[in-house]
């Protein structure tokens, strides 16, 4: 690169990580930092390259003006799939010449855009919204009037908006309202609010939503526990959040309490359920604050999604989205709850800069889940969960392109959906794992505790963070890891060698029952089964041959009623080996299956399967069933999979 370049580049870079910053002296502070940082670089002939600072993922001038609060007011129009209103952008500028605004958004109608005044009066402002990109949406550029402090953008999202899901009353358990959500990482907050879409800009917000008055909304903000029903609600989120972290619901949705601070919202069939399957998260509270500080959102409660959502749950500030997937009737898949919850710490109060640097965000929060599930359970749950999740890792690498395996990883202005992998969580998590045997768990724990109350309320990037615990790790306790283990653990591909390598007490039973079963020497009458838990069987199916016989599948079944049970981890596991070995008879359990299931993790890898197999005919004819119940994110991920040439609609 042309030194002139790198030198503009790393001017921009200093404004960047300038603007990541929250509190008018935190700003101050990075500002003066940012300053000393470019006289040092100015006079080298070589600056270093600080491109890593830039989101390539985001149109938005946040160096010349940033977003700091929203008021939104929209309604939620089920019969056109759209939300329609206004949002008030407020912003400050970084540079006082700044005459716009840039800002990212995604099959957005923008109807009118004005300044508004002191007073409140509005005037028309220009605007302009350019050609949609493929991966990034439509730049849309405001022209800002000298002294103004707050632009009125007139919009209404559309049918295909990629952050919302709209279900038709059929598509959910009550069978008789509609239901739509949103979920907005990596990139999708722009398909329903015109938004700074980085996670390197923060914003408070408040809400009007108006919606079909015997329909309640709730969003990532302060609910009201026992908020009336009467189609007009109002949310209040008084801490700065990045918008991939503004998040709305509306259903035919009930409350039920589980604890002080905690409770659960769902369709009236899964309200009690979820209620008694998640009773811990107060507990999990309590746990995590002894570890890593105040819980510092207020409420925590969880919205209980129909099994469309395509993902396991998603951290959205004070109300965590979750799959029914996970309502195992043993607590068995709760890891989920103290996953999200972890959240609270690592990603919403520290967070990401970039998506290049998502392990931030999952690596610290898997490993602060295991920590909790430790404390809630024992070491043998712990131990279990991680065993699990690193054969899974060790599985995928194999088959991911090289360069996913990174944990910075380089994403060259791909949608970073398509670059998600078990690497930014898992090798994530062993990174920390490995520094917590390093260094001690009581001396790692101080260090984690300190790093989430140095950055609260902000955003940072790989790099800094390597600072960071250089400055008060590394250097602080010499002599315990190596730069080259540094280096390698975050800047080079596939698994150090010296990965930890989690192992279970329990699953060496598992290992040696199931090998004297396929060789024939127990018979599995015999095999003592009855207290395995979920993990033990997931660990069992696993780790079967991969040419096991189909009379051995079929003697398996009969005994265990595999098939047909109604844990759905443990099912996609058992559906996986069945595709992979044509075992037909769960044909109609992976049908429902597929049909009724639309979380990415469990019915992707079975359609992959399926084509893998040759089995693409049975794949499409139960796509063309299952696809319009899929949210847009898993259409554009499965279409991908059994139609490979037609093109992903994004
Ligand atoms: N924040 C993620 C979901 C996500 C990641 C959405 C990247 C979009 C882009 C969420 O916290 C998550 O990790 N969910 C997992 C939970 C699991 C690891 C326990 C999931 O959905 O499976
Ligand atoms: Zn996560």
């Amino acid at each position: 690169m042309l030194v002139s370049a790198v030198l503009a580049m790393s001017l921009i870079a200093c404004q960047q990580s300038e603007n990541s910053q929250t509190t008018k002296t935190d700003a101050k502070n990075a500002s003066e930092k940012s300053q000393q940082a470019m006289k040092k670089e100015m006079p080298k002939v070589e600056a270093e390259d600080l491109s890593y600072l830039i989101d390539e993922h985001s149109y938005a001038n946040k160096d010349e003006v940033l977003l700091t609060h929203l008021d939104l007011d929209l309604e939620v129009l089920f019969d056109k799939k759209q939300l329609k209103g206004h949002v008030d952008l407020s912003f400050e500028r970084l540079q006082s010449n700044a005459q716009q605004l840039i800002l990212d958004t995604r099959d957005l109608t923008i109807d009118r855009v004005t300044s508004i005044d002191s007073d409140g009066n509005e005037t028309d402002t220009q605007f302009v919204l350019a050609d949609k990109d493929a991966v990034l949406g439509s730049k849309l550029t405001v022209e800002l009037k000298d002294g103004e402090e707050k632009v009125r953008i007139y919009y209404n999202s559309n049918p295909q908006a990629s952050g919302l899901q709209w279900l038709t009353p059929e598509q959910t358990a009550g069978k008789k309202e509609p239901f739509m959500f949103s979920q907005a990482q990596a990139i999708h907050a722009r398909s329903f609010i015109p938004v700074q879409d980085s996670p390197d800009v923060r914003v408070t917000y408040k809400a009007n939503i108006k919606t079909p008055k015997q329909l309640l909304a709730v969003m990532s903000a302060y609910n009201e526990p026992n908020t009336p029903l009467d189609g007009d609600y109002q949310f209040d989120m008084p801490q700065a959040i990045p918008p991939y972290l503004i998040a709305i619901g509306v259903g035919d949705l009930q409350f039920k309490s589980m604890g002080p601070r905690t409770g659960v919202y769902s369709e009236a069939a899964y309200l009690d359920s979820s209620a008694k399957e998640f009773e811990d998260t107060e507990q999990m509270i309590d746990i995590t604050e002894a570890m890593y500080g105040p819980y510092l959102w207020g409420r925590y409660d969880l919205l209980i999604l129909p099994p469309s959502f395509p993902f396991g749950g998603m951290e959205n500030p004070r109300l965590s989205f979750i799959t029914p997937t996970v309502i195992a009737g043993d607590k068995s898949l709760i890891n989920l709850i103290a996953h999200e919850l972890a959240h609270s710490w690592s990603g919403n109060l520290v967070t990401n800069a970039t998506w290049r640097d998502l392990w931030l965000n999952e690596g610290f929060t898997s490993y602060v889940e295991n920590r909790i599930m430790e404390e809630l359970f024992d070491e043998n749950r712990s131990e279990m969960e991680n065993a699990l999740s690193v054969q899974g890792l060790r599985q995928q690498v194999k088959s991911l392109p090289v360069g996913d395996t990174i944990l910075h990883i380089t994403l060259d202005g791909r949608d970073p959906d398509d670059a998600f992998s078990g690497v930014p969580y898992t090798k994530g998590q062993m990174f920390l794992v490995f520094l917590e045997q390093r260094f001690g768990r009581e001396t790692f724990d101080k260090f984690l505790n300190q790093y989430f109350g140095d950055f609260a309320f902000k955003s940072l990037t790989t790099p800094e963070f390597e600072k960071y615990l250089d400055k008060h790790l590394i250097a602080k306790y010499p002599g315990k890891v190596t730069q080259a283990e540094i280096d390698e653990w975050l800047h080079s591909p596939m698994l150090p060698e010296f990965m930890p390598n989690p192992q279970s007490n329990a699953f060496i039973k598992v290992d040696a029952a199931s090998a004297d079963f396929i060789s024939g020497k127990l018979a599995l009458n015999d095999m003592v089964t009855d207290k395995w838990s979920i993990h033990e069987w997931l660990h069992f199916i696993n780790n079967l041959p991969q040419d096991i016989s189909l009379e051995k599948m079929a003697e398996l079944d009969k005994a265990f009623d595999l098939t047909t049970t109604t844990n759905n981890e443990v099912a996609h596991a058992w559906l996986k080996l069945a595709i992979n070995r044509g075992y037909g008879v769960v044909n109609q359990r992976l049908e429902d299956y597929l049909i009724s299931i639309g979380r990415r993790k469990l019915i992707v890898p079975l359609y992959k399967a399926l084509m893998d197999t040759k089995q693409g005919d049975f794949a499409k004819r139960v796509y063309a069933i299952a696809r319009s119940g899929y949210h847009p994110l898993a259409q554009g991920t499965v279409d991908a999979i059994v139609n490979p040439a037609k093109p992903v609609s994004k």
